[in-house]
């Protein structure tokens, strides 16, 4: 069950969060006026269109939509729950949080967790430091070079190096006043016979990193060839193999960007792609990739891409996650490296942009089963090909998409030189439900496709129509007191749009219950979702001196013109079809006569 926070401690924080503070962590904004300016994080842009307003809370882009206040915008860029979003920013801020009796995670094991969580941050630290600062560090820093890793990608991921000593860490974190057994509960620490000891001793340390941006736990590598090769934290309290992605947290924006995950082996694998500059990776921490990070991928984009070692472990890994992802009604993409290589090698091995290259001729997972029997070399035999004939109808069989699958038999049936018949019956082979099954993980995962509802919402507003029940809505929002006036005059007919029509709705129940306008477009604002979206946008769109109460005026005779005009055009296309009935017929003459003085009136304020 996810916490439920008090709504007064949500209050508190609101408060105490600085909007363009948390966004200028991802765009450089700039003052002006009363708000600031920058480009959108959200989505790509040359010019900026994204604009915060401090007083407001509230965040709002111009060309693709986005909007908010800051738990919404915290949601939105690092995939929070709104739970999370609350806890990150309370943290930042130093707010206590309350929690509804009985939904929280025990104050007890919260307090616990937020040691644990304290400790690894310092340790990572210390790592780091003692890499770049001790005289120990330079074999460390030599071997980092050795591998063409540069400075600062080992700092974007906190790289570091855990001294040669038996206490080296252990020492200082209990001069720091963390107990043993809080250092061994993070994994820390081996207690063994009652004496304790640093477990990561002479090793190049990887944090590892939650979505959250928390440090969980480490990967050790020998710096030699000593084995273990590896050494991993335990699971504990805060450190979950199975739900962990390496290098998540670091690649969100990338992933953001290029709506791609490409998902790796190793840790070095993750570094060196970053720094050749395919940044929208992350690493399964060895072959098999768990349901729970498939899933946890899926918050971030649908589109997952396998770029495995060029062995038979990665190959089979790819296999068997891409199985899984299927599962989840996702269409799983390969990388192809060359053989015996992983990404790490062909960043240090290839020319530049190498990885770039391969990455962008990805292949589907589909056409990767296929190749690779296809180029067994026993295919020049008969024998040969009628085993691959069997295996390539087990792999279609599996296939979820029909399209593709077509597409794969014209090079099956060329290479295993098959007759019309068998062709024929590869055609009949994919599964019956298949086809749902990957419409239906379609639609699941559609809304963590960045912008498709954006750019619906675009070309909404720039029809013209639309755009001026738009500028009403903003200019009213603006002059709020003006809607006791107006509002009564108009009815949810009045709105096209239907997210306008929303907004027009709460506004006017709300002014019923005699709360203000733009009260109540801050409270939907606040609400998420389309209409949240939008309301942000009317509201921080209200700034810009354009908005008059001339204009305001303006827009509602526009609004009731378009009104008319739709009616007396739906009335006349009636009476052409059907046989003329006199009370319609009367309808329409009173309404031509509001049209015409509608259009009256609107002129008049033009002129003037
Ligand atoms: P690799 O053996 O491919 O290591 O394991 P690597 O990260 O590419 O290291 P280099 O490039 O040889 O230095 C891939 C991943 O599997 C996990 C680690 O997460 C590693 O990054 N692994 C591997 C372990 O956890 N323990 C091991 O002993 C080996
Ligand atoms: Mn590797």
């Amino acid at each position: 069950m996810s916490p439920l926070i008090k709504d007064a401690s949500v209050q508190s924080v609101a408060q105490a969060a600085n909007l363009a503070d948390i966004v200028s962590q991802y765009t450089t904004l700039r003052k002006r006026g009363n708000t600031y300016l920058g480009l959108c994080p959200f989505h790509q842009e040359k010019t900026p269109s994204f604009s915060v307003s401090v007083d407001k809370g509230l965040y709002y882009c111009f060309g693709c939509g986005e909007g908010g206040d800051v738990f919404q915008f915290l949601r939105k860029m690092e995939n929070l729950s709104f739970t999370e979003a609350v806890e990150s920013l309370a943290q930042r801020y130093g707010v206590g949080l309350e929690y509804e009796e009985g939904s929280g995670p025990d104050e007890m094991r919260r307090n616990r967790d937020q040691r644990l969580f304290a400790l690894l941050e310092k340790a990572a630290g210390f790592y780091h430091r003692y890499l770049w600062q001790s005289s120990e560090g330079d074999r460390a820093r030599e071997y980092l070079q050795k591998r063409g890793l540069e400075r600062s990608v080992c700092d974007q991921y906190q790289v570091g190096l855990a001294p040669s000593g038996w206490r080296g860490l252990m020492g200082r974190a209990r001069i720091q006043g963390f107990s043993e057994r809080e250092l061994e509960a993070a994994g820390l620490i081996i207690v063994r016979d009652g004496r304790a000891y640093d477990r990561f001793r002479s090793r190049l340390m990887f944090p590892l990193v939650d979505h959250r941006g928390r440090v969980v736990g480490f990967g050790g590598r020998s710096l030699g060839d000593e084995m273990p090769k590896y050494v991993n934290s335990p699971e504990g309290p805060v450190y979950q193999k199975s739900r962990l992605l390496y290098g998540l947290h670091q690649a969100r924006k990338a992933i953001a960007v290029a709506d791609e995950i490409l998902v790796v082996e190793g840790y070095t694998d993750v570094l060196s792609s970053t720094q050749s500059g395919v940044g929208n990776v992350v690493a399964s921490m060895g072959t098999a990739l768990t349901e729970q990070q498939l899933v946890l991928m899926t918050r971030f984009t649908s589109n997952i891409t396998f770029m495995f070692d060029a062995d038979r472990a990665g190959a089979e890994a790819a296999m068997r996650s891409g199985g899984l992802a299927r599962r989840q009604g996702l269409r799983p993409m390969v990388v192809m490296l060359p053989a015996g290589s992983d990404p790490a090698d062909v960043v240090v091995e290839g020319p530049p942009g190498a990885l770039r290259g391969l990455v962008d001729a990805k292949i589907s997972l589909l056409k990767y089963e296929v190749t690779r029997v296809l180029d067994r070399p026993d295919i020049s035999t008969a024998e040969g090909r009628i085993a691959a004939f069997e295996t390539v109808r087990r792999i279609l069989r599996a296939s979820v998409s029909p399209k593709e699958r077509e597409e794969e038999i014209r090079a099956i049936a060329d290479r295993l030189q098959l007759t019309p018949e068998n062709v024929g019956l590869l055609l009949r082979e994919g599964r019956g439900g298949a086809a749902g099954a990957w419409s239906r993980g379609k639609t699941k995962t559609a809304g963590s496709v960045a912008g498709s509802a954006s750019s619906g919402y675009v070309s909404r507003v720039t029809a013209p129509v639309h755009a001026v029940e738009r500028r009403f809505l903003v200019a009213l929002t603006k002059f709020s007191d003006a809607a006791g006036d107006l509002l009564p005059g108009l009815t949810d007919e009045h709105f096209t749009d239907p997210i306008h029509r929303e907004v027009f709705q709460s506004l006017h129940a709300s002014q019923q219950r005699g709360e203000s306008v733009a009260e109540a477009v801050a409270r939907l604002a606040t609400g998420g979702g389309e209409t949240g979206r939008m309301s942000a946008g009317l509201l921080i769109e209200g700034e810009n001196e354009v908005y008059t109460r001339a204009l305001l005026q303006h827009d509602y005779l526009r609004l009731q013109e378009q009104h008319v005009d739709r009616v007396v055009t739906e009335l006349r296309a009636r009476l052409e079809e059907e046989d003329v009935d006199e009370e319609t017929e009367r309808k329409l003459y009173r309404l031509e006569l509001l049209q015409h003085e509608v259009r009256q009136m609107l002129a008049d304020v033009e002129e003037g």
